[in-house]
């Protein structure tokens, strides 16, 4: 038999790949490759970028950064490729190249943008190039900045800028090698209006004099997610030896009491986890836009204030930050597939600490309401949303990642840690963190470390396949924990006394309870009440005035389902005022599912100029789901 026709057939089903992947909706294979980073365009089998030093000029009235990016580069291959980086809205303005003392104009292509990777740009490097200098401009729709007007900080008088790099919107404001997989240090200074202080991801002075020149130094080796500035009018707190706070001055003094337990959370986690390695640790206040909770910049966490509750209630978000500068930044993901190992170690931590600083109800509580938010996504998601190693590709990580990474992967340590105790378990934590220190790993490097150490030391208590499971399939496993509280089970009794009409809320003695109970309280409330029943609730409980946003949330969400028009006001100002989208999504989805579309679509006008771009994006395919804005 001949061959010939076989082989026509394997160059056209070659051909028919090769086309695929260059198409622009792009065609992938079944299984996303372990170690591949889908969202970027770098080359880096044959480019090492190591080290960026930036001058960065934030011009508030152009709502731009001018910017000068100096890359150290290493080179790994032997041809001489073109370097490529990742970009998104830049405009380049020139690139030389060369080593240290004398760089030349050279050529480069900037790529269309093509998908949510943004565009690539190609550099034609000399033969011996270490080093690349690039003058650029970002776009003032980049995904990774928001500029806000005064009106939108706590003192009305400053605008505010601040970065949000994490998970591929670094390139929107630095062209580089923006991936997890490559580590950088960094040295940067910032030109700012001179009544402004900037402050990054790096060693910030408290002691700096304010006067719109800054300079910083990085000098971990940190992904390119991690590079952070924010510029305002910021004041700075000490709160213990080696952490602090900066914010507005509006918010200084709150804010420091508030997370005054960071030293202590900072201690306890070296203690049983190893040393921390960053030197200090503040916290950034950011004015309430901003659209997560927290983020984990080395140095510096940017923190939302709708945490300020008055009561530490809900600091566990400082602990899991602070945990990230271990499992995340320390040891950090090398693709967004892997984002678990960041987040599911983290939010593990997390647990962790809390219960060393607040004790075993808090801890109890605390893991029960992350159960339930599991529950919830286990609910909602599609099979192949729930796996830990999550399949990415084509889609902007931001847009995929729900509690799955968390929850389910820190009950997958939860469990581990459960059947070979906690000695062992803490003792494996802190080696793993020592073994992968400033590397940056893939779900299957983290599998082979633990093949090799505890399911070997713990064979008769540890499955390989069981845990392989937790990993790659949908679901939770059967028999996993079921973490409970005390607490909500009284709870529990008490809803249901009240649902049922045995007992009057103002007769419910609520004096002891924890912000938890609250949250579990209204969390379990059944989809319908009736008027009197939300009446009573709002009379007795003063919900719609709550000042915990956790509480007012919820309590919004049970008042939108049934219609309970005394909360609207509150829901709008919520809605305007806040730009956290953990909050936003919900309610807008709520208004959406209830038909209150004008309303939705009212107040979503009103609060837009006030969120950031990406949250503008996601919220209005909610509110416009025909024609995603
Ligand atoms: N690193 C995340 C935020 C993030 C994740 C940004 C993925 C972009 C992509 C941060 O540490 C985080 O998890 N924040 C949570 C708070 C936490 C207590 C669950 C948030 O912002 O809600
Ligand atoms: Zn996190």
């Amino acid at each position: 038999m001949s061959y010939r026709p076989l082989l026509t057939i394997v160059m056209l089903v070659c051909a028919f790949f090769f086309a695929a992947s260059c198409s622009e909706t792009e065609e992938y294979a079944a299984e996303p490759q372990s170690g591949v980073d889908y969202h970027s365009f770098a080359n880096t089998e044959d480019y090492r970028i190591t080290h960026v030093d930036m001058d960065l000029t934030v011009d508030f009235s152009r709502k731009v950064i001018v910017g000068i990016a100096t890359l150290r580069i290493e080179r790994l291959g032997d041809g001489n490729n073109a370097l490529i980086l990742d970009t998104r809205d830049l405009t380049i303005e020139s690139v030389h190249a060369g080593n240290r003392d004398q760089v030349e104009a050279v050529s480069f292509t900037l790529g269309d943008s093509v998908d949510i990777r943004g565009a690539a740009l190609a550099i034609e490097l000399p033969a011996d190039a270490s080093t690349v200098v690039i003058h650029y401009q970002t776009s003032p729709a980049a995904t990774g900045l928001q500029w806000l007007e005064p009106q939108q900080t706590a003192g009305k008088r400053h605008p505010f800028l601040f970065t949000q790099a994490q998970a591929i919107h670094a390139r929107s404001f630095i062209p580089l090698q923006d991936t997890p997989g490559i580590r950088i240090t960094y040295d940067a200074t910032i030109r700012t209006p001179s009544e402004l202080r900037a402050v990054m991801s790096a060693n910030n002075d408290p002691d700096t004099e304010k006067n719109g020149v800054y300079s910083f130094s990085m000098p971990q080796p940190i992904p390119a997610y991690l590079i952070a500035l924010a510029v305002g009018d910021l004041e700075f707190k000490a709160m213990g030896p080696r952490t602090g706070v900066y914010a507005e001055q509006e918010v200084l003094d709150a804010a420091a009491a508030e997370f005054a337990d960071t030293e202590a959370m900072l201690e306890i986690t070296e203690e049983v986890y190893g040393p921390y390695r960053w030197d200090r640790y503040d916290l950034l206040i950011l004015p309430p836009s901003f659209p997560f909770g927290g983020m984990e910049n080395p140095r510096l966490s940017f923190i939302t204030p709708t945490v300020l509750a008055g009561d530490k209630s809900l600091v566990s978000l400082i602990a899991h930050e602070l945990a990230h500068s271990w499992s995340g930044n320390l040891v950090t993901n090398s693709s967004w597939r892997d984002l678990w190992l960041n987040e599911g170690f983290t939010t593990y931590l997390t647990y962790r600490i809390m219960q060393f600083v607040y004790g075993d109800e808090r801890y109890q509580m605390e893991m029960a309401l992350g159960y339930a938010d599991l529950q919830t996504d286990l609910d909602d998601l599609d099979d192949h949303d729930e796996l830990l190693a999550i399949d990415v590709r084509g889609r902007d990580p931001n847009e995929v990642f729900s509690n799955i990474p968390y929850e389910k992967g820190a009950l997958l340590l939860y469990e581990m840690e459960q059947k070979i105790g906690r000695e062992a378990f803490d003792r494996f934590l802190l080696d793993y963190f020592n073994e992968f220190a400033f590397q940056s790993i893939t779900t299957e490097d983290f599998l082979a470390y633990l093949d090799r150490t505890l399911i070997m030391s713990h064979p008769q208590e540890l499955d390989a396949d069981r845990i392989r499971e937790w990993i790659y399939n949908p679901g939770i496993p059967e028999g996993a924990p079921h973490p409970q509280s005390d607490a909500f089970t009284q709870v529990d009794t008490i809803r249901q006394a009240w649902l049922i009409g045995a007992e009057a809320a103002e007769k419910i003695d609520t004096s002891n309870w924890a912000y938890h109970q609250w949250k579990h309280f209204l969390d379990g409330m059944p989809d319908r009440l009736n008027r009197d029943q939300l009446e009573d609730l709002d009379q007795a409980f003063k919900l719609t005035a709550s000042t915990n946003n956790e509480i007012a949330f919820s309590w919004l969400r049970i008042a939108i389902r049934n219609d309970y028009e005394p909360a609207y006001d509150r829901l709008e100002d919520f809605l305007v005022s806040i730009g956290r989208n953990k909050f936003l999504m919900p309610l807008y989805r709520d208004l959406m599912a209830a038909e209150k579309v004008a309303m939705a679509d009212r107040i979503f006008q009103k609060a837009k100029p006030g969120y950031h771009p990406l949250t503008v994006k996601r919220n209005s395919q909610i509110v416009y789901p025909e024609s995603a804005e």
